[in-house]
């Protein structure tokens, strides 16, 4: 159903409380569920998300803002740093007329007092209707679900996943190339601790794709990762340089080495600044080609790149804020 299909909905004086008109389980699947891993989602449920989420833009390019989620609340709870995740799911949630509460440094809240996970996220759960959780913790969106009665949305846990990032880097690369199948997506930085690559590449493991791997030695994939993408067919290959194979090259997967995660920063010295897209990299590269990142980029890319029209990483942040739209809009069962 289409966004402007819901305004006339209500305007007939249907409820907005719970919109049935779809009757797709696809769809209907997606109420009330946690998000907590792309391993959850198939390919169809991909093609569900992004057709809702052109609706979204569209709507916010005609009028910029519905009521759907009137009477909804999001906590946004974030243990970690972040400016896109937080403000986008906030903007999101304010573009559907939701309402947010923004908790982004924990140390004033109560759990610089001890307070466990669990606790809090109880006590959230009990003032809003979904819960967008950050935690360094790898597996502690998981914990929270186990005891949260609201949705659970995993926005980055440790070096675990980042899935909402996930379906935003895949949506881009399908709004920017036409595609994903038969393209060659090639992943450069820190692919040990870079949750984002973590859930990109196990997400493009749905699709016909090949996958290149480049990393410092320090910071290679986990084997795990790269045992599971190798069982679902999509390689990864392996390179040293990405000078090897930046020309056959049609999504560059571009990220910062988390310093963050180091616990030897002598370690993180040894490979920071190790790598570096700059205009002799985009020299060599496909016309057609785009470099995303995730961002923030440090400086992994050149500012001199931002000119150039295939610097996707920009245009990923909006698609970012129609995709949780999506996602949200879903989630509450109001699609
Ligand atoms: N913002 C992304 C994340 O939180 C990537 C990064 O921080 O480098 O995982
Ligand atoms: N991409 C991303 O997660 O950005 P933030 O860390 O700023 O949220």
């Amino acid at each position: 159903m289409k966004i402007s299909e819901l305004d006339n909905v209500k305007s007939q004086g249907t409820s907005m409380d719970r919109i049935n008109v779809l009757p797709d389980e696809g769809v209907s699947r997606f109420d009330g569920m946690d998000i907590l891993s792309v391993k959850q989602f198939k390919h169809r449920d991909l093609d569900i998300i992004f057709d809702v989420a052109r609706d979204m833009r569209e709507m916010v390019d005609r009028q910029g803002a519905v009521d759907i989620l009137k009477g909804k609340l999001l906590s946004n709870l974030f243990y970690e740093p972040s400016t896109r995740t937080s403000s986008s799911f906030a903007a999101a949630t304010q573009r559907l007329g939701g309402n947010v509460i923004q908790i982004n440094n924990v140390t004033f809240s109560s759990v610089s007092k001890g307070e466990e996970l669990r606790d809090t996220i109880r006590s959230m759960g009990s003032y809003s209707d979904a819960i967008v959780l950050r935690h360094p913790d790898e597996g502690s969106a998981d914990i929270a679900a186990e005891v949260s009665e609201k949705p659970i949305i995993n926005a980055g846990d440790g070096i675990g996943e980042h899935p909402t990032q996930a379906l935003l880097d895949i949506f881009t690369i399908v709004e920017e190339l036409g595609t994903i199948d038969g393209l060659t997506v090639t992943m450069l930085g820190d692919l040990k601790y870079g949750r984002t690559v973590h859930s990109l590449a196990k997400l493009l493991a749905l699709y016909d794709v090949k996958l290149n791997f480049v990393a410092p030695d320090l910071l290679k994939a986990p084997t795990a990762l790269v045992d599971s993408l190798i069982e679902s067919g999509v390689g990864p290959c392996k390179h040293v340089d990405l000078d090897s194979i930046i020309s056959e090259t049609d999504v560059l997967y571009v990220t910062r080495v988390q310093q963050e995660r180091f616990v030897d920063q002598s370690v993180y010295e040894k490979v920071n600044r190790s790598y570096a897209v700059n205009v002799d990299t985009m020299d060599i590269a496909k016309e057609r080609m785009i470099v995303m990142h995730p961002l923030p980029r440090v400086d992994e890319i050149s500012r001199a790149v931002d000119k150039d029209p295939r610097a996707a990483y920009f245009r990923q942040m909006e698609y970012g804020m129609y995709v949780r739209m999506a996602l949200l809009a879903l989630v509450f069962g109001k699609v």
